[in-house]
């Protein structure tokens, strides 16, 4: 009966995402795209710039990636940074969220040692953006760690929150009047749990149960630091706005019980919750807090695994973000687990305790693990908007496949459903959405996935040493898009 209802209920919202919207962007509302300094600038020793841990990763053991290649070279962006600019502005987007190599500037990682020519090249990419009209949107943190910095524990010394804060210090000293938008660090979850706890990311290192959350502890009061000097020291002359880069997948209840609906907003609430309640509410969800403090104990230890806020800190960290910035790509389906795991060894997974699984009729385009369910992107921009209450920027969301086809029409139909949920978020559920953001401009170097992953609204010749960029049919009909500000032919 309750498998009927499901079937049933996820059907109707498919049917209802296929139609697409033919509503009109709102006016204020931005779009634009993002990508990363390690995904595409390659030159990564050249002009003095420093080692990262993912130069580190990389070179150390090439079989960590799909196709064993590195971004020591990637889109050479460094040097075709012009050229990028130039696509941007072609398409007529609105901004252009880039992160800043913490090694390009500062070599070591501290902040007494400038690298010259490395701040150059983003006041070049600045100038080049702004005289371009459109607006620069910089990262201080897409998961580059200067490597000196690895060395003493990276986000696993707390010492790394004062180091982090005279970056970002230097960073708005260099660069702040040309922004009005700073992301502080982007996706924690990705830093801290594929960092930490599993290790499939740089720095590689397995930790589970503990990793995670010491690395979530620090790189939140790093964040909540860099966050004040902003506000106290140059919000008063510069004017921008500042946040962190949360990243959520929707997790929708395997059926309409009360266990699968609480098990599904559990997963939210670990995923996302661990690192948004912290920023906007001054500490970690109640349900993170009660989950480890009981697993912990079963397992015999004295302390909770997860380090404590003290109130200064709680008071301190609350409120350090001006809105909710957000990376979606997919959803998956949840079921409560019936059974407590084992007090055996920790993992995040044993805390969170649920059954993850995806419906059959789902699709994907490339890696599997990234279904397309448009509805669930809507529902999600409805659930966080109820709980935090507060703006809601996208600041990434795309599609990747594997064949890199020029003629992508699955790529206009992805925009077409995700951005049709995202307004009918907005004018049908009354969420405040004020942003999107295309990952990416062209296709660059997807992480553990290589060259692999294509997910550009231009293709990128990686065996050419120019690095043509040759535009996709979704790169026309995004144009048509920023001209008409409408999904379709034409809008209401
Ligand atoms: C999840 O629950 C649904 C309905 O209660 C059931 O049909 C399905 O097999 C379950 N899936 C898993 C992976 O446990
Ligand atoms: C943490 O970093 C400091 C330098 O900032 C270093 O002196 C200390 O040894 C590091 N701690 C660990 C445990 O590596
Ligand atoms: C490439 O992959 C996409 C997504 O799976 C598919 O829709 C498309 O038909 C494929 N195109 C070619 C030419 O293989
Ligand atoms: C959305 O949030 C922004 C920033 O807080 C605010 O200026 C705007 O009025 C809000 N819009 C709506 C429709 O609530
Ligand atoms: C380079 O070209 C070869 C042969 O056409 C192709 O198999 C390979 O995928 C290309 N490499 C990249 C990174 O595009």
């Amino acid at each position: 009966m309750k498998l009927v209802f499901v079937l049933v209920s996820s059907l109707c919202l498919l049917s209802k995402a296929d139609e697409i919207s033919n509503r009109r962007f709102p006016d204020d509302f931005l779009i634009g795209v993002a990508s990363a300094s390690y995904q595409i600038e390659g030159a990564w020793n050249e002009d003095g710039k420093g080692e990262n841990i993912w130069d580190r990763f990389t070179h150390d053991d090439p079989s960590r990636i799909a196709d064993k290649s590195t971004g020591d070279i990637a889109c050479d962006s460094y040097h075709l940074y012009k050229e990028d600019v130039a696509l941007i502005k072609a398409v007529g987007l609105d901004f252009y969220r880039f992160s800043i190599s913490w090694s390009r500037i500062l070599p070591t990682g501290y902040a007494d040692s400038v690298n010259i020519a490395g701040v150059n090249y983003y006041k070049n990419l600045i100038k080049e953006l702004k005289d371009n009209g459109i607006e620069p949107m910089p990262a201080l943190y897409h998961w580059d760690l200067p490597q000196p910095l690895q060395e003493i524990g990276g986000w696993l010394n707390e010492t790394i929150v004062d180091i982090f804060a005279d970056y970002a210090k230097l960073c708005y000293q260099l660069f702040g009047d040309d922004i009005k938008t700073w992301i502080t660090i982007n996706e924690p979850k990705q830093v801290c749990l594929a960092g930490y706890e599993g290790g499939g990311f740089a720095p590689g290192i397995v930790s589970p149960g503990v990793g995670v959350y010491n690395c979530a502890y620090n790189l939140i009061k790093a964040h909540a630091k860099a966050f004040h000097i902003y506000d106290e020291e140059f919000r008063p002359k510069q004017n921008g706005r500042i946040s962190m880069i949360i990243d959520a997948v929707w997790y929708e209840p395997g059926s309409d019980s009360d266990a699968d609906k609480e098990a599904a907003e559990r997963d939210v609430i670990f995923l996302f919750g661990l690192y948004a309640d912290p920023i906007f509410k001054g500490n970690w969800p109640q349900v993170v807090i009660d989950r480890i403090a009981m697993r912990s104990k079963g397992e015999g230890l004295e302390k909770s695994r997860l380090p404590e806020f003290t109130p200064e800190e709680q008071t301190y960290i609350a409120g350090t973000a001006d809105f909710l910035a957000l990376n979606h790509y997919t959803t998956h389906m949840v079921n409560a687990s019936t059974v407590e795991p084992e007090f055996g060894g920790p993992s995040f997974g044993k805390d969170i305790n649920v059954i993850e699984w995806d419906l059959d009729n789902w699709e994907t385009a490339g890696a599997g693990w990234f279904k397309i369910v448009p509805w669930g992107f809507r529902k999600l921009l409805v659930w966080l908007y109820n709980y935090y209450q507060t703006e809601i920027f996208v600041t990434e969301n795309g599609l990747s496949d594997f064949n890199g086809t020029m003629t992508d029409d699955h790529r206009i139909t992805f925009l077409q459903t995700y951005l049709t949920a995202l307004l009918q978020a907005i004018y049908e559920d009354g969420v405040n959405v004020t942003g999107y953001t295309y990952w990416s401009i062209i296709d660059d170097w997807e992480w553990t996935g290589g060259f692999t992953s294509k997910m550009g609204f231009y293709a990128v010749d990686f065996n050419s040493t120019e690095r043509t960029r040759t535009p996709r049919k979704s790169a026309d009909y995004f144009t048509n898009v920023m001209k008409t500000r409408c999904l379709v032919d034409s809008c209401v």
